[in-house]
């Protein structure tokens, strides 16, 4: 008999469902929710009561998709977190009563261990051991991936995520929510010719909080002498403040693989789709023989796939939760 298993995500601000048949993906559907843009961030409240709307014709949709049945589904995987707690509640209470319903097991998935493993989406798929760079708006972290449900963090942010570096800059640029997108785009017109302060941590953590302090302090500096001095240099400020950023990140993954003398190195989440960024992995790993994976953005960026690929691994396992299962918020790997 086939194994269907159905992944459900709503850890942040997307609704996800995918199905999943003996490892290989059959759908992966997501609703983004738009309504957050004009607050410049994820309003927690307003992502809840979206997800309530969305988690229903999601997956809908994803079943229909796969070309199932709901009887033929074995198991369902959602997201116990870390995330949103009001978020987070609509998928564990919606997997509750679907898994009532159906008498089907359900499995608990950490959303950074899903991350990881959305490597194993699609092929090419990394081998074992391999360190893995998981960067989005609420995550920067370094894994070191022993097996498909054995992994240590080597290190994570202390303050800001990557993702969060990219936005708040933005903010103060002017620029929409969310604006890792925009200075993408903005920086390939431009060149980094300002600098500003770098994090200085011994070991394998990150931090980006100063960054933006420095950031801020330089444009109130110069907007002193030129009001206009956001609007005139914009591109060249875009691909200055990428280039820090994935200068901080760059610095720590070369360490990890010269610390652990892994040369699988994969990347992950939302940021991962920087078109600096790759370059940069690509480029640094051309240099040091890394092979190097990243997912198609569908699969970087939070999606419910990620979530059936690991609920298909703890399937195997019969690693299965009660009724009696809530979400955590701070969850760890
Ligand atoms: O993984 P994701 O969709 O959601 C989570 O935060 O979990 O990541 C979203 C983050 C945002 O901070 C967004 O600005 C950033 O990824 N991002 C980018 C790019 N595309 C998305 N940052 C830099 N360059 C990009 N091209
Ligand atoms: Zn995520």
């Amino acid at each position: 008999m086939k194994i269907n298993i159905l992944g459900i995500e709503s850890s942040c601000d997307d609704t996800s469902a995918s199905i999943l048949q003996d490892g290989n993906i059959l759908s992966n559907i997501t609703a983004t929710q738009e309504a957050h843009k004009e607050y410049g961030g994820v309003v927690p409240e307003v992502a809840s009561r979206a997800h309530q709307q969305n988690i229903i014709p999601v997956v809908d949709l994803a079943i229909k998709k796969a070309g199932i049945s709901k009887n033929e589904i074995s198991a369902i995987a959602f997201t116990r977190g870390p995330g949103l707690m009001g978020s987070l509640l609509v998928g564990v209470s919606f997997a509750k009563a679907f898994a009532l319903s159906l008498d089907i097991p359900m499995i608990e998935v950490n959303h950074m261990q899903a991350h990881v493993l959305a490597h194993f989406a699609e092929d090419p798929k990394p081998d074992f051991p391999f360190l893995c760079l998981t960067v989005s708006g609420g995550h920067t972290q370094i894994v070191k991936v022993n097996d498909y449900l054995d992994m240590e963090v080597l290190g994570t942010t202390i303050d800001d995520a990557a993702g969060e570096a990219f936005d708040k800059t933005g903010k103060l640029l002017g620029l929409d929510y969310p604006a890792g997108p925009v200075i993408d785009k903005l920086a390939k017109k431009g060149e980094a010719i300002f600098s500003f302060a770098e994090p200085n941590l011994p070991n394998l953590d990150f931090s980006f909080s100063g960054l933006k302090t420095s950031i801020l302090y330089f444009l109130k500096k110069q907007i002193k002498t030129n009001p206009d001095f956001i609007q005139e240099n914009l591109n060249d400020i875009c691909a200055s403040v990428q280039s820090a950023i994935i200068k901080s990140l760059m610095i720590k993954i070369i360490k990890a693989t010269e610390e652990t003398g892994i040369k699988e190195v994969a990347v992950a989440g939302g940021v991962s789709a920087n078109s600096g960024l790759r370059n940069a992995i690509e480029t640094e790993g051309g240099k040091r023989g890394w092979k190097t994976y990243i997912p198609k953005l569908e699969y970087c960026t939070d999606n419910a796939a990620m979530i059936a690929v690991t609920g298909y691994r703890k399937y195997l396992k019969k690693e299965f939760v009660g009724q009696e299962i809530t979400p955590e918020a701070r969850l760890k790997i």
